[in-house]
């Protein structure tokens, strides 16, 4: 499973990066705004340090704008893909954006229906919001079970990106049904290589080290 960021804070993208791991990066208006950088240069910036997909996100609500706005962004880099609303404007610029050879992340998703469409339009990956599906109580990791199945039918190549991840667990569920990218936020990213026994365990390893004949 690819491993994204869910932010624009530059800092966050290059300590993310310096592990090695990274494949990616999504952004979206909220996370563009708290930064308070111009869309284009923060977008510039990323595509400096991580060298995969960086999702850019479209305001516009239209088709021929949402062409005209993400054809602009897709000019920024090869890696930029441009983000679409998954509304039926959305859908009928992905179709576009696809026969021009401009990857498209299909965002917003929250049904299975919605996600068919976004693979039908030729969608580079959907993404579909787990966390905030858990907000109004309904089970987010259902959704991308649904769809890997659906996916799997008929063989699209569309990827799910896991988006709108809370925790840990959200994480070893969407790799356990086979979500193809996860995108979380720093804090998250953090949280995956920690865990108390293996601080305690190199601990007592150095200390026992110490005693070691020399
Ligand atoms: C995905 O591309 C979105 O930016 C993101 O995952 C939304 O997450 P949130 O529901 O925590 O805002």
């Amino acid at each position: 499973m690819k491993l994204f960021l869910d932010t624009g804070n530059v800092s966050e993208i290059k300590a993310a990066n310096d592990l090695g791991i990274l494949d990616g990066v999504t952004t979206n208006p909220s996370l563009v705004a708290k930064t308070g950088t111009n869309h284009e240069d923060l977008l510039k910036e990323i595509c400096t340090i991580v060298d995969g997909p960086i999702s850019a996100e479209v305001l516009s609500v239209t088709a021929p704008e949402m062409l005209k706005e993400g054809r602009t962004l897709a000019k920024i880099h090869d890696n930029i893909v441009v983000k679409c609303p998954l509304i039926p404007e959305g859908l009928k610029a992905t179709k576009q954006f696809t026969s021009e050879g401009i990857r498209v992340n299909v965002t917003l998703c929250f049904s299975p229906t919605q996600a068919l469409l976004a693979a039908k339009a030729g969608a580079w990956c959907v993404s579909p919001f787990i966390g905030r599906l858990d907000d109004v109580s309904t089970e987010g990791i259902n959704l991308i079970d649904q769809i890997v199945t659906i996916f799997h039918n008929y063989d699209y190549e569309t990827q799910i990106l896991v988006a709108s991840v809370r925790h840990p667990q959200h994480v070893v569920d969407a790799a356990m049904i086979g979500g193809d990218i996860c995108t979380m936020p720093f804090g998250i990213f953090n949280q995956l290589v920690k865990h108390p026994l293996t601080d305690i365990g190199l601990e007592k390893f150095l200390a026992d080290a110490k005693n070691r004949k020399l």
